[in-house]
């Protein structure tokens, strides 16, 4: 029988605490591939006491794993250039020839885009949407053309483009370009099939999360690429038919970096504490997190439409103290209460008043012990409301803070 492949996710707006989660699993795996977002994503590690910030390279490099970056990953050169010289050596890795690139234009079209909205998405500013948009619009530069002969005229077709849309062209280095990228130009799909093939164990790392998937998530205000198992088969050519446990990082309460509806958002001295206690700063833009209480409504919806069987809980650190937790556990709109379904568009999210229940706070976990009674009663609420089991708990941002049920 083959060897299966397993996913690691967010199951909220991002910034769950992906990057721990595949650093602390990937010892049981032989390769972790990207298959979506960009330099959008910060996947912060706290790896024997050190911290690397991944934003394309796989976190799992780590621990020697081979890294692939997929065909539906955005490739910025320059920052994937920065990314490489925070580890020791070289990292064995694979970046998918089909991979487009995001042009330095892209990040001024990605101001220019903003400006035009009324309501503006917040994005990271990287070029992420015109890097898709591009795509899309047949447009694109991919990493392989870098080596073709039809480079220039590819490259004078994009130009052509950004300049209608009224932004300046800038020329991209491609000398440069293709001196960082040569030594790992490959194929994506071949690669991940005869690994496959020979027994290897492989991990899926997603970048961003369900709630701000392009087609699932909260649109307008989404990021530009399918952020779960919807994005596997497209950004990497891998058969999602052939995955095992699709594993949901969740935290302990709920972040949002960028505009967009937030039900069970908190302000106020509660969510002053919650973000100086969780460190909340982005970690690609640094932009102070919006902050609320863990909304089981929309995590179920995510674990829903993800396929979500195992848990992986971070941060319940960070609530420690408190002597109550909120939950929100169903939304009130128009007299009507809803704890079902996630089916909203922007304007009825916003109007929604979220339903909270309480749990008694707890004392955050040891290395030793098993969690507190009230810890354990908060995942059952969240167990029992979303049909997925919570597999390891994450009570601090180093590896070893991590407990792994039973
Ligand atoms: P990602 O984008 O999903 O990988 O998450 P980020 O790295 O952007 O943000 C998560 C932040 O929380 C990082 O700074 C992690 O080091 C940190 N972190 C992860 N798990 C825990 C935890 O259980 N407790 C605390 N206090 N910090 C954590
Ligand atoms: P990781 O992988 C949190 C948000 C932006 C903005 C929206 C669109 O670290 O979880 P974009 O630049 O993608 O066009 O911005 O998406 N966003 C993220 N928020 N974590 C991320 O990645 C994000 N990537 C994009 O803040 O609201
Ligand atoms: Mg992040």
């Amino acid at each position: 029988m083959l060897v299966s492949a397993d996913l690691v996710f967010g199951l909220q707006w991002g910034d769950e605490g992906k990057g721990k989660a595949v650093d602390y699993i990937s010892p049981n795996y032989d390769v972790i591939a990207r298959f979506n977002g960009g330099d959008n994503a910060g996947h912060t590690v706290v790896h024997q006491g050190q911290t690397y910030k991944f934003h394309q390279i796989p976190s799992g490099v780590l621990h020697g794993c081979l890294g692939i970056i997929g065909s539906g990953v955005v490739l910025n050169p320059e920052s994937l250039e920065q990314e490489l010289t925070q580890l020791n050596g070289t990292p064995k890795l694979i970046i998918s020839k089909r991979a487009h690139l995001i042009l330095p234009s892209y990040k001024l079209l990605d101001q220019h885009l903003e400006s035009l909205k009324n309501g503006k998405v917040g994005t990271t500013g990287r070029g992420i949407g015109p890097a898709y948009g591009f795509k899309a619009l047949r447009f694109g530069i991919r990493v392989g053309d870098l080596f073709e002969e039809d480079l220039l005229t590819k490259l004078n077709d994009a130009k052509k483009l950004v300049e209608n849309l009224g932004v300046e062209w800038q020329e991209p280095d491609i000398e440069h370009w293709r001196s960082i990228l040569e030594p790992f130009v490959g194929d994506d799909y071949r690669t991940l099939h005869e690994c496959l093939l020979e027994g290897k164990h492989i991990l899926f790392e997603a970048a961003q999360g369900v709630l701000l998937d392009l087609d699932f998530g909260t649109y307008p205000f989404v990021t530009s690429s399918p952020t779960f198992t919807d994005g596997i088969h497209v950004g990497s050519g891998f058969n999602g038919k052939d995955l095992d446990d699709i594993i949901g990082v969740t935290k302990a309460y709920t972040t949002r970096v960028g505009n967009g509806a937030f039900p069970s958002e908190l302000d106020g001295e509660m969510a002053d504490f919650i973000r100086k206690q969780g460190a909340e700063f982005g970690t690609t833009t640094g932009r102070p997190r919006r902050v609320g209480w863990l909304d089981l409504v929309a995590l179920k919806y995510a674990c829903k439409i993800s396929g979500c069987n195992k848990i992986f809980l971070t941060k319940v650190d960070v609530l420690s103290g408190l002597s109550d937790v909120g939950l929100v556990t169903a939304y009130e709109s128009n007299g009507k209460r809803y704890d079902e379904w996630f089916d909203f568009d922007e304007t009825a999210l916003k109007q929604v008043r979220p339903v909270v229940e309480w749990v008694s706070g707890w004392d955050s976990p040891t290395h030793d012990g098993s969690p507190d009674k009230n810890l354990i009663s908060f995942m059952d609420k969240i167990e029992n409301t979303v049909g997925a089991k919570i597999q390891w708990i994450s009570f601090g941002p180093g590896d070893e803070e991590t407990m792994r049920m039973i």
